[in-house]
């Protein structure tokens, strides 16, 4: 497979700045303001508690890299991270094992189906294609560092805190209501087993999988954790290192392939950024170098990606300049006369 770390070249990074503070301040409470009123998508309920969310609740975050924090609406009401958990405990088993056992083991191309499939299991000759569906998303737990499923959870625990800069608590009305139900998941890993897929008891690494989609987090939380990911793995508001600027790098290709899910080309094709969805309304987006997004919005598309979240993002990519792919001509008077 393509390996871009070359031996003896240095990875260069991309450069460029958000506005200033004001503007960028406006602007996040224009994201929030501009999508209030949309009613569009419905609030998931395949697992019974997250049925019982206020669909009218709407927040939008903006963390620079300097720590700046950009806050509009209901930005510090929690919910549960669902798959959003997955960016960053694939970024704590990526950090262990490092860029190539991961992507061998647990891949990174898109499957184009759901984030539950188990066709696209079978399709693959057992291989969990990528670490943001359930079934990748399960190895990538199951190899989470730990002697039991207790420290392995402890570890994920403490790695997601580290991400968002304070201590991230287990919602366990969400974890029982989804333990009771997640037969679905206890399939799929079962499934890998079969395939030899998974190191350790499948049904155990369903149980700490279903722990980490339980941590409480905000908007804010998700911005943070995001602008962690923007910032060489640095968090900019504790200043604490929690993982490498290669895993953060990792980390964001394997969203802006897979983090939405089948509408991932959709997605960045339209906002261009990396980003990641949780079935509870989060979503994150980061623009590497310069800033993390958390949104929150419990009305979801029919592929289980927040509406007003996707907006927002839609609306603060485009006009604070997000975009990866984006470019302007040079100017004709500043082109370069050098010919080599
Ligand atoms: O595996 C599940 O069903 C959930 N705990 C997480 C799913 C999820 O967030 C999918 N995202 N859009």
């Amino acid at each position: 497979m393509l390996d871009s770390n070359v031996e003896g070249v240095e990875q260069s990074v991309s450069t460029g700045s958000l506005p200033g503070w004001e503007q960028v301040d406006s602007l996040v409470v224009a994201s929030h303001t501009r999508n209030r009123a949309c009613q569009d998508g419905a609030v998931a309920d395949y697992i019974p508690v997250l049925a019982q969310a206020d669909p009218e609740l709407f927040g939008v975050c903006v963390v620079e890299v300097d720590g700046g924090v950009h806050l509009a609406g209901d930005a510090d009401v929690e919910f549960s991270i669902q798959s959003i958990s997955k960016a960053f405990v694939y970024a704590l088993v990526c950090e262990e094992f490092g860029h190539a056992a991961v992507a061998d083991l647990v891949g990174v191309n898109n499957t184009g189906l759901a984030f539950n499939s188990v066709i696209a299991i079978e399709l693959n000759d057992g291989h969990p294609m990528n670490p943001m569906v359930n079934a990748g998303a399960l190895a990538t737990t199951a190899l989470m560092p730990g002697a039991t499923p207790d420290e392995q959870w402890n570890a994920i625990r403490k790695g997601l805190s580290a991400f968002a800069g304070r201590e991230l608590e287990l919602d366990q009305e969400v974890y029982r209501s989804e333990a009771a139900t997640n037969t679905r998941n206890r399939a799929i890993a079962r499934l890998l087993e079969s395939y030899g897929r998974i190191n350790r008891d499948p049904l155990e690494a369903v149980d700490v999988y279903t722990k980490q989609c339980s941590l409480r987090v905000s908007a804010r939380d998700l911005a943070i954790m995001g602008a962690t990911l923007a910032d060489g793995g640095v968090n900019p508001v504790t200043g604490q290192s929690v993982v490498s600027a290669e895993v953060c790098r990792d980390t964001l290709a394997i969203l802006a392939a897979n983090g939405l899910y089948e509408r991932s080309g959709e997605w960045l094709f339209e906002i261009g950024l990396p980003g990641k969805s949780g079935v509870s309304g989060g979503l994150l987006t980061v623009s590497p170098g310069k800033a993390g997004i958390g949104a929150f919005s419990p009305r979801l598309d029919p592929a289980g990606n927040s509406v007003r979240g996707q907006q927002a993002t839609a609306y603060l990519s485009r006009v604070l300049g997000l975009n990866i792919f984006a470019s302007q001509a040079y100017a004709p008077s500043e082109r370069s006369t050098n010919v080599h």
